[in-house]
C-alpha cells in the first residue's frame, strides 16, 4: 500500500482521497480552505455526493484518511501527489492554469525524493511539461492521469471507472500509478501526456455535443410533430451511438463541460484548427436556455413583466449540490431580466443565500409546493426525482393557473393534464 498526497478535496480531490484510503491506501489531503479542512477532520462532507460521506467516515475511523492545511504540509512524506486544484476558465476562454502552478511551487521543494505527481486536474495540452517546470525537480516524475467521474455518482465512478488513462513517458512511473488502482477493474490506457490530456478534453467535448444534437433534434420534432423521447430511444438502441446522453433538456451546464468545451476550441486554435464544429455546440447550448425562456413567456402569455414563475431544481443536474454554470441559473437569470418574480425550491439548496449573489431577489422555497404558490407558471428544470412524485391537484390549486414548463421531460404529461395542467415539454 502506498502514501499518498492529495491536493485540494473538491468534487475530485475529496473522490479520489476516499476511495484510495477505501482501497489500502494511506492518505492525506490537502486544502488552503481552513473551514472546510475542520469540517472534514470532523467526518463532516461538505458535499452532497452518494456514499461520500460513508467513506470518509470509514477512512478517518481506520486511520488511512487525514486532512490538513496546504499544499506541503501534506506532500511531506508520501510517494505519490495527486493534483487535484481547480482550472476555471481564463478570460480568453483558455484554462487558467494558476491553481496548479502555485500547488506545484508549493510542493516543489519538499517533495521526498524520487516522488510522483499525478496530475488529475483537466489541464491543456502540455501542462505536464509545466508542472515539471514550476517543480524544479529533476527527480521528480510527473503523470498525467485525467478524470473522468461524473458528479453524483463520483465514488461509483471512481471505483468502477470505464478506464483508466496514464499519460507519462516513463513506463516505470506509468504502471506505478496504475498499481494504485489495483482494487478497480478496467481497461487501461498508458500513453504520452498530451494525448492523455487530449482525451480528457475530447471525452467532454464529445459528450456535449450528444447533449447539444439532442436539443437540435428536439427543435426539429418541435417543428415537424415528432416526439423526441422515441426519437431519442429509436436512436439509442444503435449501439454505434449508444443510449446515453441523448436526454434532451434545457441545455447542459456544471463546473467541466462549459469550461472545457470553450478550452478546446482555444486549444485547436493555438494548434491551427479552427473548431467550428464544436462552436456550433456550444451555441446551440447558450440557444437552449434561450428556448427554454420562449416557452415560459409563451405560457404566460407573452409577457413575464409582473408574472410569477415557480421553479423547480437550480443545480446543474440531480444528485448534486453544485450550482456552478448551472443551466437552470441561467434559465432564472433570463426570467428575472424580462421582470419575472423567481420563487424556487431545490432539494439541495437551503436558503437564497446558497445561491450567487446576483440572483438575490430569487425566492427559495422550502418544499416544492410551497414554491408553486401564487405562481402564473410552473417551469422543471433539474431531474430530482421529488418533483416527480408531486401532487398535480395539488399544485394546480396553489397557483394563479395550470401551466407547465417541463424542460426536463420529467413528469408524466398525461397525468398532469388530466389534472387540467396546459403542459409543453421538450421536442415533444
Ligand atoms: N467536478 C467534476 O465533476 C470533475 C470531473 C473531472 C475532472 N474535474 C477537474 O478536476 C479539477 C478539480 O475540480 P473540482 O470540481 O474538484 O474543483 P473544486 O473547486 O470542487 O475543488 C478544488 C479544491 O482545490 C482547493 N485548492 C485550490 N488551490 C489549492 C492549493 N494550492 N492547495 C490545496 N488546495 C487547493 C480549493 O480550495 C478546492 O477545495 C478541475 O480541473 C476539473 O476540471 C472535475
Amino acid at each position: 500500500m502506498a502514501r499518498l498526497a492529495i491536493i485540494g478535496t473538491g468534487y475530485v480531490g475529496l473522490t479520489t482521497g476516499a476511495c484510495f484510503a477505501h482501497l489500502g491506501h494511506d492518505v492525506v489531503c490537502a486544502d488552503v480552505d481552513a473551514d472546510k479542512v475542520a469540517r472534514l477532520q470532523a467526518g463532516e462532507v461538505p458535499i452532497v455526493e452518494d456514499r461520500l460521506d460513508k467513506l470518509v467516515g470509514e477512512g478517518l475511523d481506520d486511520g488511512r484518511l487525514s486532512f490538513v492545511v496546504g499544499a506541503a504540509a501534506a506532500v511531506a512524506d508520501c510517494e505519490f501527489a495527486f493534483l487535484c486544484v481547480p482550472t476555471p476558465q481564463d478570460e480568453d476562454g483558455s484554462a487558467d492554469l494558476s491553481y496548479i502552478e502555485a500547488a506545484s511551487a508549493e510542493i516543489g521543494p519538499v517533495l521526498p525524493a524520487e516522488s510522483i505527481v499525478v496530475n488529475k486536474s483537466t489541464v491543456p495540452v502540455g501542462s505536464t511539461r509545466v508542472v515539471e517546470r514550476v517543480l524544479g525537480r529533476a527527480d521528480v516524475t510527473v503523470v498525467s492521469n485525467p478524470e473522468f467521474l461524473r458528479e453524483g455518482s463520483a465514488v461509483r465512478d471512481f471505483l468502477h471507472p470505464d478506464r483508466i488513462v496514464i499519460g507519462c513517458e516513463d513506463r516505470a512511473a506509468a504502471v506505478r500509478v496504475l498499481a494504485l488502482y489495483l482494487g478497480t477493474t478496467a481497461p487501461t490506457l498508458v500513453t504520452d501526456p498530451a494525448s492523455a490530456e487530449t482525451i480528457k478534453y475530447a471525452a467532454n467535448a464529445f459528450l456535449a455535443t450528444k447533449l447539444s444534437f439532442a436539443n437540435a433534434i428536439a427543435a426539429v420534432c418541435e417543428g415537424v410533430g415528432a416526439d423526441v423521447e422515441d426519437v431519442m430511444l429509436g436512436l439509442g438502441y444503435d449501439h454505434r451511438i449508444g443510449a446515453e446522453f441523448l436526454r434532451p433538456g434545457p441545455g447542459w451546464g456544471g463546473s467541466c463541460f462549459p469550461k472545457d468545451t470553450r478550452a478546446l476550441v482555444r486549444i485547436a486554435a493555438d494548434g491551427g484548427y479552427d473548431f467550428g464544429l464544436l462552436d456550433g455546440v456550444i451555441a446551440v447550448n447558450e440557444e437552449q436556455f434561450t428556448r427554454v425562456v420562449d416557452k415560459v413567456r409563451a405560457a404566460v402569455g407573452g409577457d413575464l413583466a409582473d408574472r410569477t414563475v415557480a421553479v423547480w431544481g437550480l443545480t446543474f443536474k440531480a444528485g448534486t449540490d453544485d450550482l456552478r454554470e448551472s443551466p437552470s441559473l441561467a434559465v432564472v437569470h433570463r426570467l428575472l431580466a424580462e421582470g419575472a418574480s423567481v420563487r424556487a425550491h431545490d432539494p439541495t439548496v437551503a436558503s437564497v443565500a446558497d445561491l450567487p449573489a446576483d440572483l438575490g431577489e430569487v425566492a427559495v422555497g422550502g418544499d416544492p409546493l410551497e414554491a408553486c404558490r401564487g405562481a402564473d407558471v410552473l417551469v422543471v428544470l433539474t431531474e430530482w426525482d421529488v418533483f416527480r412524485w408531486q401532487d398535480p391537484a395539488a399544485v394546480g390549486e396553489a397557483m394563479t393557473a395550470p401551466a407547465l414548463v417541463d424542460a426536463r421531460n420529467l413528469l408524466d404529461r398525461a397525468r398532469w393534464e388530466r389534472h387540467g395542467f396546459v403542459h409543453q415539454g421538450i421536442g415533444r
